[in-house]
């Protein structure tokens, strides 16, 4: 069964506690956190702070997205905060071996981002390190976006290489993913999708969670 994450970029911050009730008592697996810096992409959202307000609040695995420049700087503050997995860009750090090796020395879990254009190979010398591939289907930045079906193969090429390698990680697909598209990226072979304007941009979350469930197991 596919795992859905939900992306608090698409929910209503002034109720942010509430948001993330809503999403957990309907099944979430994931708590999509998007982290941006206005330097590595133009927005700025969310710090460690608002981690730290909403983690007594919720048992969901808070899946902090680091798109930030320098992400090495942020780690520790957001594991502290109650991170329990962190996802760097390959794009923005100058040492990605050493940015997971900080990630994991703390026990907690560690993603690589790539960009639509950023290739796999990127993960050849750090499978051993990672627990999750997130395949960005949108150029990072923005929530809303529509969903970039040229990147397709690239699911099914992490999907191959991740298998040969014998390493138990999970490709996560984010970026405009809704029902229409959420069966095409299962196929290829992502493991969790994360979704925003699908579920929080939606006056009922949890229908909006189930609509895409239920589109896996057809489109499958
Ligand atoms: C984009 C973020 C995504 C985004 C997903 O930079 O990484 O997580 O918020 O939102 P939707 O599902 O609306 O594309
Ligand atoms: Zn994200």
């Amino acid at each position: 069964m596919v795992k859905i994450a939900p992306s608090i970029l698409a929910a209503d911050f002034g109720r942010l506690k509430d948001e993330v009730k809503k999403v957990e008592d309907a099944g979430a697996d994931y708590l999509h956190i998007d982290v941006m810096d206005g330097h590595f992409v133009p927005k700025i959202t969310v710090g460690p702070d608002i981690v730290k307000c909403l983690r007594p609040h919720s048992r969901l695995i808070f899946d902090v997205h680091l798109m930030v420049k320098e992400p090495e700087r942020q780690i520790s503050s957001f594991i502290e905060a109650g991170a329990d997995l962190v996802t760097v860009h390959a794009e923005a750090c100058a040492h990605l071996h050493g940015a997971l090796t900080e990630v994991k020395k703390r026990n907690v879990k560690a993603g690589v981002a790539l960009n639509p254009a950023t290739s796999p190979e990127v993960l050849s010398y750090v499978l051993p390190l990672i627990d999750l591939v997130v395949i960005m289907t949108v150029n990072p930045g923005l929530g809303g976006q529509t969903f970039l079906k040229e990147i397709l193969p690239k699911i099914k090429v992490v999907k191959e290489m991740l298998l040969k390698a014998g390493v138990p990680v999970e490709i996560q697909v984010d970026g405009g993913i809704n029902p229409q598209v959420a069966p095409l990226a299962v196929k290829e072979g992502a493991d969790v999708l994360v979704a925003g304007a699908a579920v929080f941009g939606t006056p009922n979350p949890a229908e909006a969670m189930q609509r895409i469930r239920e589109s896996c197991k057809i489109g499958h």
